[in-house]
């Protein structure tokens, strides 16, 4: 994993400095909400229905036991005693004091956190496919990329006042995309060309909000030595043509439509000849020392085949949704799920953090991951010690076995925390969540993902789930639209729209109505998705809204 340097530190603790002067003037008045506002978002401290919200960034969706082990302390001391992982890897808390926030984030400090750049209209954390390093599909690691855009972006002087926020994500599996590189203002896939080398293909203007688009391709392949300054240039075409005339219209993502494709890419590529790449490129002796950050653990060669046969029933079960292959034989990746039908999805509790990064440190190197979907990972765990780890996970309450199935659910916080929402939506996870909470029944409906948002913010990506959900308001009345076929992975697909909305307790019934069709229609092998592409939109809104 990648360590601060000095400079790193320095510049960590003086912001820390910085901003417990201004809660300070805050606090007592020299400072007005409005003149605070800013300096607040440029710390990752939202003001949302019912409190402050921070948002710690979470480099890259990767923790060390001890930074996780200080999010648990943070959750402890200063929250409620839990934390949220987000649909960007990051973690949050929603109920801080604001005289507390200078101390949340000088402990964040200590262990080289912050949660600068979280917020605003900045390049926001870069994101990143889980299973990078561990993955049998992946082309190559992108957590080295990652690092080196994470730094090229941190406070970069030109692209600090964007028209609007800039999401990155990255990914080394272009055929398993687990990172939803083309829902991202820029997605960078790590690929091969003809010539067997490796190089990027750059997707660009993808986004979900109000406008979902899928990315499209940028550049099919740029060489490696080219990413910052073709990054650079991109940015820059933005930022000069990005419209800041309107806020819903601001994203790269109208820009590149309103543009066309074809004309945004020759302007991002004037930009990029007009450049002078060795002033942004980074040197192979400065990529060699980034990369030797994330080079595999130490794993053995002597690790003997595990027999699943004689394990109980649950560990099994758990072992078949939960933990995928390895690329090192022996080794598995663990997937944990804070999917708990009675809690809010990605919610996960100061001795849940404890419990996860004793764990990390027994079977996985010391490291954590967080992933898009709200759940944990455990990227390189010996096979032998799947057992042990699960006894520990079922002693936790973390050994729900629902990976990727219908009680996986991304829920945005809604109507609960958020200020913006017009409906409740974690109520409506929750419901469906206990409607579908029998495991067996779960494994028989297959790959699931239900994607829920509390406004058409689409926070909980909606409109990329297999069901997505929106939760919208009308006359004091909140109420429920859906869409189908949506997918946020390689085959990237925005979710057609059903018809009329429903009020909580008729979805659950649509929700069971339309699982129901696809069982009942489902060929050989066919998930969810496949079956709604193969028979169509018609029949399946018809089993949506039939009468009971
Ligand atoms: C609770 C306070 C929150 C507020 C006020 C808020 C606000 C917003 C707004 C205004 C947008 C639309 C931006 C645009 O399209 O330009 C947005 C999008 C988004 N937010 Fe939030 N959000 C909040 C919490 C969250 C949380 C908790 C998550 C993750 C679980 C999240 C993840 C996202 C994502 C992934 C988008 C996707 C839109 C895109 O990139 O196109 N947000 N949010
Ligand atoms: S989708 Fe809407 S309700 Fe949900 S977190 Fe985003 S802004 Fe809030």
């Amino acid at each position: 994993m990648y360590r601060y340097d000095e400079f790193d530190q320095e510049f960590v603790e003086s912001r820390v400095a910085q901003f417990r002067d201004q809660v300070e003037r805050r606090l007592d008045g020299r400072l007005s909400e409005t003149e605070f506002r800013p300096l607040r978002l440029m710390n990752g401290l939202y003001l949302q229905l019912h409190a402050y919200m921070l948002r710690v960034a979470v480099p890259y969706g990767t923790l060390r036991s001890e930074q996780l082990r200080m999010l648990a302390h943070l959750a402890d001391t200063y929250d409620k005693g839990y934390g949220h992982v987000t649909t960007r890897q990051n973690m949050q808390y929603n109920w801080p004091k604001l005289g507390d926030v200078p101390h949340m984030l000088a402990d964040l400090a200590s262990v080289e956190m912050h949660a600068i750049q979280t917020s605003g209209n900045c390049i926001r954390n870069v994101t990143c496919d889980p299973y990078a390093g561990a993955a049998g599909d992946e082309i190559e690691d992108p957590r080295p990329m990652a690092e080196l855009i994470r730094q090229w972006s941190m406070l970069h002087p030109e692209f600090s006042f964007l028209p609007r926020k800039f999401k990155i994500a990255v990914t080394g599996a272009p055929t398993h995309d687990r990172a939803m590189v083309r829902a991202h203002d820029i997605g960078i896939e790590i690929v091969r060309n003809a010539a067997g080398e490796t190089g990027y293909h750059i997707i660009v203007g993808g986004g979900l909000g109000r406008t979902p688009v899928i990315g499209q391709t940028l550049r099919a392949f740029l060489p490696k030595a080219d990413l910052l300054p073709y990054l650079e240039a991109t940015m820059r075409v933005y930022n000069r043509f990005g419209r800041r005339d309107n806020k819903y219209k601001a994203r790269i993502k109208i820009l590149v439509r309103e543009t066309g494709i074809e004309d945004f890419t020759r302007l991002v590529e004037e930009e990029f000849a007009a450049l002078e790449p060795s002033d942004i490129a980074v040197g192979r002796e400065e990529l060699d020392r980034i990369a030797a950050y994330f080079a595999p653990p130490e794993y053995r060669n002597d690790i003997k085949a595990f027999d699943l046969s004689a394990q109980p029933e649950g560990f099994r079960k758990w072992v078949d949704t939960n933990v995928v292959p390895h690329k090192q034989n022996g080794y598995a990746i663990v997937n944990i799920s804070l999917k708990d039908p009675e809690r809010a999805p990605g919610d996960i509790t100061a001795e849940q953090m404890r419990a996860v990064a004793d764990l990390a440190d027994a079977h996985s190197f010391g490291e954590v991951r967080t992933t898009h979907q709200q759940n944990m990972v455990l990227a390189h765990v010996r096979q032998d010690h799947l057992r042990a780890l699960w006894d520990e996970l079922v002693k936790a309450g973390l050994e729900d076995a629902n990976i990727n199935l219908i009680g996986d659910i991304i829920c945005c916080p809604g109507m609960d925390f958020c200020a913006l929402a017009t409906a409740r939506s974690i109520p409506v996870a929750q419901a469906i969540a206990n409607r579908f909470d029998d495991h067996a029944r779960q494994q028989a409906i297959g790959e699931m993902q239900i994607k829920i948002s509390g406004c058409i913010n689409a926070c909980g990506h909606h409109h990329v789930g297999h069901v997505g959900i929106l939760g919208l308001e009308k006359a004091g009345v909140e109420f429920y639209q859906v869409t189908l076929g949506g997918d946020a992975t390689q085959t990237a697909t925005i979710g057609d729209k059903m018809g009329a909305g429903f009020s909580q307790e008729e979805l659950v019934d649509g929700i069971e109505r339309i699982v129901n069709f696809y069982l009942d229609q489902r060929e050989q092998g066919e998930r969810f998705l496949d079956t709604y592409r193969r028979i169509g939109t018609p029949a399946f809104k018809e089993a949506l809204y039939a009468k009971a």
